[in-house]
């Protein structure tokens, strides 16, 4: 098969990875990759919401499935794009429909998702500017801290948790009235603060039958201690030791089920990965967000402990008989730590030259915000490097990548040194 990833992530590295690794794999596209994809494929100079072009080029190269990495184009409906049209429909998009990737590219839609299919999550209500008034209202009815979610994708900085009423009703009118994170924000969830811990859990559907992968639990802020400023992510590990057999199954009972269930109740076309942010309160999960791909950092743990043929898993999803795969998976612990630009997540600089990649030969590096100038790899975005490591359990995993890390260099490097801190 040759099969075309969108993307240009530490994500698509690592599904690059392992799909080059299948058996049945003849040609591996990255558009556009990165200097780390180059590796296991050929990267192609295509952006990722170009549908012609990508159309085009797939056509020219006889791909038979595309894998989409990020949100964007799945919101933009590039599942649709294929599938409706004859000439390409033979060209399976791994991912949901444009209508269901409204689960991720609307937080209204998600929530009234899961209360008709009573899948647990915050009490809430949404809000537009002519309803403002009365977002104070709900405002003044609950208790600090108030969680505030611009509706739309706002590139992961549109939720807001504030401690102080007014200011909470500040940035309400802010976002509403001032556009404050644009069109995302021209509606608002308001929604109930749930105190726990969070965990990520992913399955593959193809919307009738699923397979749940690795769990993970990845660190978000930039700073030791989970302070500072959000990112898209510093690191992760696999398994998530508090996510013990009893609460998995939990987990698959009251939300990974009756979410695959009610895909198919509201006829809701869905062939693809499936993300499931969620907390742990009181010992009972809650589902914080669905995102209709893999995450990132997360991916760069979980799909290292898939032991089993990733494409042919793959392939159930887009021909519509997972359920006679088997997914076998590697029982050791993996965790990544992700090496980033000095000043990310606000203003750094790009195109430092990173040497001493070929001395790790202990973890697996996948390249995230890299690219080649001649053969070089030189920085090219806010992450970096994920530097995967396996081991027995997630501590001896993470001392392995940051001896690894000890052979990296490029200028004004930076990554946290307390993953796991809170496991
Ligand atoms: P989201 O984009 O919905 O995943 O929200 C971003 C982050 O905000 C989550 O990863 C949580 O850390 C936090 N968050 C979102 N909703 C809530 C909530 N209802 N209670 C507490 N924290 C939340
Ligand atoms: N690491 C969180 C995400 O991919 O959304």
């Amino acid at each position: 098969m040759n099969v075309l990833i969108l993307g240009s992530g530490g994500r698509e590295h690592a599904i690059s990875w392992k799909l080059a690794q299948s058996n049945s794999i003849d040609k591996l596209f990255i558009a556009p990759g990165n200097a780390g994809t180059q590796n296991v494929g050929v990267n192609v100079d295509l952006s990722v919401n170009d549908f012609d072009s990508i159309a085009d080029f797939a056509l020219s190269n006889n791909v038979n499935m595309i894998v989409v990495g990020p949100e964007d184009p799945l919101v933009n409906g590039v599942y649709d794009y294929f599938s409706n049209n004859p000439k390409l429909s033979a060209i399976k998009v791994v991912g949901p429909s444009k209508e269901a990737s409204k689960l991720e590219g609307s937080k209204e839609y998600a929530k009234e998702f899961m209360k008709r299919h009573n899948i647990p999550t915050a009490g809430y209500e949404s809000f537009t500017v002519e309803t403002l008034e009365k977002g104070y209202k709900f405002l003044e009815s609950l208790q600090a801290p108030y969680v505030l979610k611009a509706d739309g994708l706002a590139a992961g900085k549109g939720v807001l948790i504030l401690e102080d009423l007014a200011e909470a009703k500040e940035e309400l009118r802010a976002m509403l009235e001032d556009s404050k994170f644009g069109e995302a924000s021209r509606k608002v969830v308001i929604e109930e603060f749930l105190d726990g811990i969070e965990l990520s859990v992913f399955a593959v559907t193809d919307g009738k039958s699923y397979k749940i992968l690795p769990n993970a639990k990845d660190y978000k802020r930039i700073g030791e201690g989970d302070t500072g400023l959000n990112t898209g992510g510093m690191g992760a590990v696999s398994p998530v030791p508090f996510a013990n057999d009893d609460f998995m199954k939990k987990i698959e009972d009251r939300v990974v089920k009756p979410t695959i269930d009610g895909f198919a109740k509201d006829g809701l076309i869905y062939k693809g990965f499936v993300f499931f942010g969620l907390i742990k309160v009181d010992g009972e999960p809650q589902v914080i967000e669905y995102n209709v791909r893999m995450g990132d950092p997360e991916t760069e743990v979980v799909i290292p402990r898939i032991k089993s043929d990733l494409l042919d898993l793959l392939k159930g999803v887009v021909d519509g008989d997972l359920d006679t795969k088997l997914i076998e998976l590697d029982e050791q612990s993996a965790c990544t730590v992700m090496m980033v630009s000095g000043g990310y997540p606000e203003a750094y600089e790009k195109g430092k030259e990173i040497t001493g990649l070929d001395k790790v030969k202990d973890s697996i590096v996948f390249h995230a915000g890299t690219k080649s100038v001649g053969d070089k790899a030189v920085t090219a975005g806010g992450r970096v490097l994920a530097v995967t490591s396996y081991a027995d359990n997630f501590k001896d995993a993470l001392a392995q990548s940051y001896k690894s890390i000890e052979n990296i260099k490029f200028e004004k490097q930076n990554f946290r040194t307390d993953l796991g801190f809170d496991l």
